[in-house]
């Protein structure tokens, strides 16, 4: 096989980091905390000048990014080991964020299967691509939990709750990291630490400002898991934190991170985060910066520049501290120790190996199992699954859109080895589809409507597939209008106005704004932006062959004015009762409702399940007790499927406010047609724990509310009491 025998015991990598600790120089200690990326693939606005082979040979460059491939790989790795005094060798990191040359589901897409063991097993593949090309360290898992949907990022993360963020968060760690004990494991960096999808109104790069509460309950606590799961890296965030850029912000990186939390590994900035400090304007020029971000506890300077520029001068002069320099060297090379690099500098760097491990066909299996998996069906008034001998209109710009398929961040997929929904339905009705574009997807060009009409009045039914493109949602990629883009609108209605059953396979990176688009189709079937296996996993839905089962991960506002909306809010001192028309003196609007278009966790499937004598195997449980829920689950439909079982609790009474439900547990849980199965959960004192005025984070007694269901709008089953002895 490929893997050889782990590298070495801790004691040893210990011994060795220290030994080649001691005899480093000033210089060659920062030289270690400095990362630029291949000028050839820049993932940031170019800062500086590209390395040179002197200072690679010098031993002032500890990583890069963005360069890729056994080959490239290894040459710079050569020089590296071969041509500096220690030689230390480099570490090469990547994006590699859903995937690496089989790209899977956008990550929110990933979210809505609440399939951990689907993710772990997405995230083993891509690092077994990926290491397979010389890269030992991905940029991943993003674990910023995103309650707006203008801000592009969303499409990176796990949704707007922590509690199934923090869950998806371990099972990518151990998906990418293994035991670190083979060379098909590579080091994960949980980011961006932190509240970065706390962003004002959307727009990346911009200030946060989240109380201390909220951030410990909210943002925090996919961070937590990561490290709990042992991720060896972190990456600290552009955005300004309550005044406190997050790259100088030793609260976040000592404070919380380091003494909380007992964190070993190394930080890494943001692409240039360290010198942005200057335009944060908490900086006065990059010196400044690179003190403010070293003493906060930045380790690694990615493309900043600033650290090797000033830190061996600052440490000199006795401005800063040499033992922070050490500290940060040794957890740089021991995650070097760790992969094996000082035993074999080139186990990343093998060409044969590099060649069979890409798109194998049990990852094509797995990609198409989780793109099946992560599609959402939102409204089916009975044109799904389509029925065989159909004829079919395919219509829309993103019905053969390869590239778009594939989302932000592609690492090494290609479009051209991506399956569409245009080939994969042509493949599963042979002559009975008929294809036109329509539009283009953000064009204004209304010629190919004719076409387009022309094959709906031909077909039995329509098959729509509009959205967004990749580029509508990633980095740097904030909408501040949440429709359909372009005239795809009225491409929609039109089809509409046909008379013929229209189901809409919509593609976006985010929650989309939907109140006009339902009323124009039969069925919706939301497929985020699907990765390679796109087509064959959406036939597959759409023909029945898979039943969908997909729950929404973040909540879909019904306009852009609800935003922020998510489902753990808090009460409010003056709620507007539920199933009321608007009362005065009440929270909600003039002009819309306070519910989402859909709620998190929402989803249907061609099944029906009953929720059948839930309840709860005690009244009230000590400090340090359980409390059983179960529930029988019957699937009452005629097809098999699968079921997201959602438990949510609600503290009555806080003396912090509770929000009106938290989720604390779910099962995804398949049953055949006229299957029951009994489920049981199980809720500790711990789980109903929270962060109180003065920071510790404990429960508190009292009385509280079980919900158990499908979405987040489950009925309540139940309520217990939590003693305080
Ligand atoms: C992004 C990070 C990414 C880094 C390196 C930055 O612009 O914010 O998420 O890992 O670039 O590509």
């Amino acid at each position: 096989m490929l893997f050889a025998a782990p590298p070495v015991t801790n004691s040893q990598i210990e011994a060795k980091v220290s030994a080649l600790l001691g005899r480093m120089t000033l210089e060659e200690k920062v030289g270690q905390l400095v990362q630029y990326s291949s000028s050839e693939e820049l993932t940031g606005p170019l800062l500086g000048k590209n390395p040179t082979l002197a200072e690679l040979k010098a031993g002032r460059v500890g990583s890069l990014l963005n360069v890729v491939g056994a080959k490239a790989t290894r040459n710079l790795q050569e020089i590296a080991v071969k041509e500096s005094r220690l030689g230390v060798p480099l570490l090469f990191g990547l994006d590699v964020i859903h995937g690496f040359r089989t790209i899977f589901p956008i990550n929110l897409g990933q979210a809505a299967s609440w399939d951990l063991v689907a993710i772990e097993g997405s995230e083993r593949i891509a690092a077994t691509e990926a290491s397979a090309a010389g890269i030992h360290w991905t940029f991943a898992p993003m674990v910023d939990i995103a309650r707006d949907p203008r801000w592009g990022r969303i499409a990176e993360g796990a949704g707007e709750d922590p509690f199934l963020g923090s869950a998806i968060a371990k099972a990518r760690v151990r998906g990418f990291q293994g035991n670190l004990d083979q060379p098909s494991n590579i080091l994960a960096c949980v980011k961006h630490f932190a509240a970065y999808g706390a962003a004002q109104a959307g727009r990346d790069y911009w200030t946060t400002e989240v109380p201390e509460i909220t951030l410990r309950d909210v943002y925090l606590p996919p961070f937590k898991a990561a490290v709990d799961a042992g991720a060896v890296t972190l990456m600290s965030a552009f955005n300004d934190l309550n005044g406190i850029p997050c790259t100088a912000n030793g609260f976040l990186m000592d404070q919380i991170l380091r003494k909380e939390w007992g964190f070993k590994g190394f930080v890494v900035s943001d692409w240039g985060s360290i010198i942005e400090m200057v335009s944060h304007g908490n900086a006065a020029d990059d010196r400044e910066a690179a003190i403010l971000s070293y003493r906060a506890g930045v380790d690694m300077d990615m493309e900043g520049r600033a650290y090797l520029k000033y830190l061996p001068d600052l440490i000199r002069k006795g401005v800063l501290k040499p033992e922070r320099l050490d500290e940060a060297v040794k957890a740089i090379l021991t995650a070097k120790a760790r992969l094996g690099l000082f035993e074999d500098p080139y186990r990343y760097c093998d060409e044969a190996r590099e060649k069979q491990a890409q798109l194998r066909p049990e990852h094509l299996d797995a990609a198409r199992n989780l793109a099946t998996k992560s599609c959402v069906l939102l409204k089916n008034e009975g044109a799904l699954p389509l029925r065989a001998g159909q004829r079919i209109a395919l219509v829309g710009p993103l019905s053969d859109a390869r590239h778009d398929m594939l989302g932000s961040w592609e690492a090494r997929g290609l479009p051209a080895e991506t399956r569409t929904l245009k080939a994969a339905l042509e493949q599963v009705a042979p002559g009975k589809v008929q294809f036109a574009e329509g539009c283009s997807i953000e064009g204004r060009q209304r010629d190919g409507f004719t076409k387009a009409l022309e094959i709906a009045q031909e077909a039995d039914v329509i098959v729509a597939a509009l959205g967004e493109s990749r580029e509508h949602s990633g980095e740097g990629h904030t909408r501040s209008s949440l429709g359909l883009p372009g005239i795809q609108q009225e491409l929609l209605e039109a089809l509409h106005r046909t008379g013929k059953p229209v189901v809409l396979v919509l593609f976006s990176g985010r929650p989309l704004v939907l109140e006009n688009v339902l009323p124009a189709c039969e069925a919706l079937l939301l497929g985020w932006l699907p990765g390679t296996m796109a087509g064959p996993a959406l036939a597959d839905l759409l023909t029945g062959v898979a039943n969908p089962s997909g729950k929404l991960p973040v909540t879909f506002p019904r306009n852009v004015g609800q935003i922020p909306i998510f489902y753990a809010h808090k009460p409010s001192g003056r709620p507007q009762p539920e199933g009321v028309v608007r009362e005065q003196y009440k929270s909600n609007y003039l002009d819309v409702a306070n519910t989402p278009m859909f709620p998190f966790g929402f989803g249907l499937s061609y099944t029906r399940f009953a929720y059948k004598n839930a309840g709860l195997d005690a009244p009230e449980i000590s400090m340090g007790g359980r409390v059983g829920i179960s529930v029988s689950l019957v699937n009452q439909g005629d097809r098999d499927g699968e079921e997201v079982v959602q438990l949510y609790v609600r503290d009555r009474v806080g003396s912090v406010t509770r929000p009106v439900r938290e989720l604390k547990g779910f099962q995804k849980v398949f049953l055949r047609k006229g299957e029951a199965k009994t489920l049981r959960f199980e809720l500790s004192a711990a789980d109903l724990a929270f962060s109180h005025a003065d920071m510790s984070f404990k429960p508190e007694a009292g009385s509280f509310d079980v919900f158990l269901g499908g979405d987040s709008r489950a009925p309540k089953v139940g309520e217990f009491i939590l003693r305080a002895n």
